[in-house]
């Protein structure tokens, strides 16, 4: 068979192994390649004891630009090939509101301050069709917010979409992190508070706690998340409590609110679906009537044999306890907490327990290949 071909060609690995990998805090630190990033991956890429190919997706909660360029950018940061169906970011699983808002009008909140198009284009993509940002609302009336007024590269991309907001808003989805969060928990706030949510009016406060609120989409819930900057900086899930904190002292109701991206299972679900999407492919990718494969092919043979992808081991790399690991820990994952980003093992014990504690990436892909094979 495969498995015994390969074994003989390069002793084919007990069991399949797989890695789910998170960026900021173990890939990269804000702009820098975490040092050991990239030896990592090229274990994973084939120089490994069994020189085959070992399946790994980036799951992040970062976002903010579309799946391609996301991906483009990281395969040259780091040296190798990373494919849009080995990445999921904060608001990848979007798609999965498209059906039931997708021709529904909806407030788009955060992302890149001078991505406006990206953005859009990324809605766009996941099936959004009459959805404005915050930036078109303050672009149609400037007095909404006069603090952070918009600037003419912005406004660029803004005038063609400026058109009256008289119809009803059905959600709000902040797409990406707040960059600006006074202006955007302003914004949110008139449409959640506008009468029939029309922005720029007012429901009567009795009435807003009588009817139905619209629903409001988080693309994730990290309180905080580490970059260069010795201490970690606060994320999505800090703004979001900013502005239930907000919407509580205005209209004296409890904000009702989804959340995506890690810890959340829909999230791991999709990335486990992404992942053995991803064997299979490898899988196929042998020649499927040469089952004896050479010394030269076996790097890019798939680490999985097709007896046992039922004991595939999945590892989740990360370095927030809150997010990447309870997530891989919930899911029935391994997990490897790297201290490059949020946990530092001066903070004590994780709140969530870890498989492993280890230094870096290169320390947990090292480490946990060992460990399996
Ligand atoms: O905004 C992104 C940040 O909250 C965390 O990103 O890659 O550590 O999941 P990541
Ligand atoms: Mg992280």
């Amino acid at each position: 068979t495969f498995a015994t071909s390969a074994r003989q060609a390069s002793s084919a690995p007990p069991h399949p192994v797989a890695f789910s990998f998170d960026i900021d805090g173990v890939l990269k630190q804000g702009k820098t390649i975490v040092p050991g990033a990239i030896r990592a991956l090229r274990y994973l890429d084939g120089h490994n004891k069994y020189k085959v190919k070992v399946p790994y997706i980036l799951l992040t909660n970062s976002g903010g630009l579309s799946e391609e360029i996301r991906t483009k950018n990281l395969s040259v940061e780091l040296g190798t090939k990373i494919a849009p169906h080995q990445f999921i970011q904060a608001h990848t699983v979007l798609t999965s509101l498209s059906e039931k808002l997708g021709k529904e009008r909806v407030l788009v909140v955060g992302g890149p301050n001078h991505a406006i198009t990206a953005v859009r284009k990324c809605m766009r993509r996941y099936g959004f069709e009459d959805f404005f940002l915050v930036h078109d609302l303050q672009a149609a009336d400037p007095t909404s917010w006069p603090y952070s007024p918009l600037d003419q590269d912005q406004l660029r991309s803004i005038r063609k979409y400026n058109r009256t907001f008289s119809q009803k808003f059905k959600a709000v989805i902040v797409f990406h992190d707040s960059r600006d969060w006074g202006r955007d928990i302003q914004i949110m706030l008139d449409v959640l508070r506008g009468k029939d949510n029309v922005w720029g009016t007012l429901e009567d406060q009795q009435v807003l706690g009588t009817k139905p609120q619209i629903p409001v989409y988080f693309s994730h819930g990290d309180l905080v998340w580490g970059n260069e900057f010795p201490v970690p900086r606060l994320g999505q899930g800090a703004f979001a409590d900013a502005f239930k904190a907000v919407y509580k002292a205005v209209t004296g109701l409890d904000l009702q609110y989804t959340t995506f991206g890690k810890p959340s299972k829909l999230t791991y679900e999709y990335a486990d679906k992404l992942l053995k999407d991803q064997i299979a492919q490898q899988l196929n990718a042998v020649p499927s009537g040469s089952n004896t494969l050479t010394e030269a092919e076996a790097p890019n043979a798939p680490a999985i044999s097709p007896t046992t992808p039922d004991k595939l081991k999945v590892y989740m790399v990360g370095d927030n306890p809150e997010s990447d690991i309870r997530g891989g820990n919930d899911f029935g994952w391994e997990t490897c907490l790297v201290q490059t980003g949020v946990y530092k093992s001066s903070q004590g014990q994780p709140k969530y327990p870890a498989t492993m504690i280890v230094q870096d990436v290169e320390e947990a892909v090292r480490t946990a290949l060992e460990r399996e094979w």
